[in-house]
């Protein structure tokens, strides 16, 4: 067996895939001090609403999300899953957020709604700005307490896998019953089934009588989906995130609830935003356009900036890596060379550099800013830097 020197254990330190027992104990002892301490502060019981509500940058937002930053502190390391994000969710309409597997968008969507799996997950910095109409309040920093009553209420969710989000023992009808109660105390029994039923048909249940006295077994996963969706719909919700609400489905079922999706957005007044790695599923429903690539917001703009004129080399390559139909070359598919880096230990320069076929001098440098091509275009990427001098140099 090879004996460490010290040079070596240091190196050894330094590479996340060996940690030594003293240095694991190590860093779950500073990892306990420091989610205590953020533990406390949500827990803490009648905290003045001062120390949550703030203004909003620009009043056509429903939500402003600034520099948020979700950490992971596990033993080996803390895992940086969003580190600095920025982006607006205008009232009304449709914000698509894309991006590789793992590169922070269920993260993102998670820190919105205070879901992230604690204590090791926490929010660390920035801000979530969201317009209740009365109140503005900063969800980032408000109470768990506080946050029940937002949650489901105010903002709602629809996940990827339905069936993990129904109860397989309680019928269907009992179950949306139970939120729409949930949201409208005092409500008779004979309206909240009524209620029920609307919804039902609403997301395009035929058979909702029916329906309402299924077990989710008994149902398809689209109808499951559907049934989710009516869910999230019952509080009429300011905000409904969709993560991925169609992987799970087979792709005729997908359209189906894209399309459910589509003509919902047009009915009601909520804002959506919606998770996806279907680039034709944005391109058809969003207004707005956020690309994420390892825990940072890389580009965002208008759907029609990002898709007309995308601009970093990895929206690029995403764009490329379309499948198209009818295109004049049916060539092999388009597929971005190497991975995403380890969250644990991100380079101090642009995190995609080492896969860009773009990349330059300047790239090994420290991380590029954010660079506004137009009021709503935003790329960080050196290229796009004003004066040729600068780029260069
Ligand atoms: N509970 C957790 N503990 C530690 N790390 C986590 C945890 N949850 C997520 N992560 C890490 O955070 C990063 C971002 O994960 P996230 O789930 O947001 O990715 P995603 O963009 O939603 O990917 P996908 O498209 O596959 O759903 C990943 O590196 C993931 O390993
Ligand atoms: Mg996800």
């Amino acid at each position: 067996m090879k004996v460490l020197g010290k040079e070596d254990t240091n190196q050894e330190k330094k590479n996340v895939n060996y940690l030594t027992a003293k240095e694991v104990r190590r860093i779950s002892r500073e990892n306990r001090k420091t989610t205590d301490e953020f533990e406390k502060t949500r827990e803490r019981k009648n905290v003045s609403v001062d120390e949550y509500t703030t203004i909003m940058k620009n009043n056509d937002n429903l939500m402003e999300v600034e520099n948020l930053h979700t950490y992971f502190f596990t033993d080996i390391g803390i895992v940086k899953s969003v580190s600095g994000v920025t982006f607006d969710v205008p009232k009304g309409k449709t914000v698509g957020i894309v991006g590789e597997s793992g590169c922070g968008k269920s993260v993102t969507s998670l820190s919105i709604m205070q879901l992230v799996q604690r204590p090791q997950g926490q929010i660390v910095e920035g801000q979530i700005r969201f317009d209740f109409d009365e109140y503005i309040y900063d969800l980032a920093k408000i109470p768990n307490e506080k946050m029940q009553q937002i949650r489901g209420n105010e903002i709602s969710m629809i996940f990827q896998e339905p069936m993990t989000s129904l109860n397989p023992v309680f019928r269907i009808g009992l179950q949306v019953d139970e939120v729409i109660e949930l949201h409208n105390h005092g409500m008779s029994k004979e309206k909240i089934k009524n209620r029920t039923i609307e919804m039902l048909d609403m997301v395009g249940i035929a058979n909702s009588e029916g329906v309402y006295k299924m077990f989710p077994h008994e149902l398809s996963g689209g109808m499951r989906q559907r049934v989710m969706i009516a869910m999230a719909l019952s509080c009429d919700p300011k905000l409904i995130i969709a993560d991925e609400p169609t992987t799970a489905l087979d792709v005729t079922i997908q359209a189906q609830i894209m399309d459910l999706l589509r003509n919902l957005k047009n009915k009601i007044n909520s804002s959506i935003m919606l998770i996806t790695h279907d680039l034709g599923v944005i391109a058809e429903m969003a207004d707005f356009v956020v690309v994420m690539y390892a825990g940072k917001v890389i580009e965002k703009g208008t759907a029609k900036e990002i898709f007309h004129n995308p601009l970093h080399p990895y929206t690029v390559g995403l764009m490329a890596s379309r499948p198209k139909i009818g295109g004049l070359k049916a060539g092999k598919l388009y597929s971005i060379p190497g991975s995403v880096p380890n969250p644990v230990d991100m380079p101090d320069y642009c995190y995609f550099k080492d896969r860009c076929n773009r990349s330059m001098k300047k790239c090994n440098g420290a991380y590029p800013p954010e660079i506004y091509v137009s009021d709503t275009h935003m790329v960080a990427c050196y290229h796009y830097l004003d004066s040729e001098e600068e780029k260069h140099d």
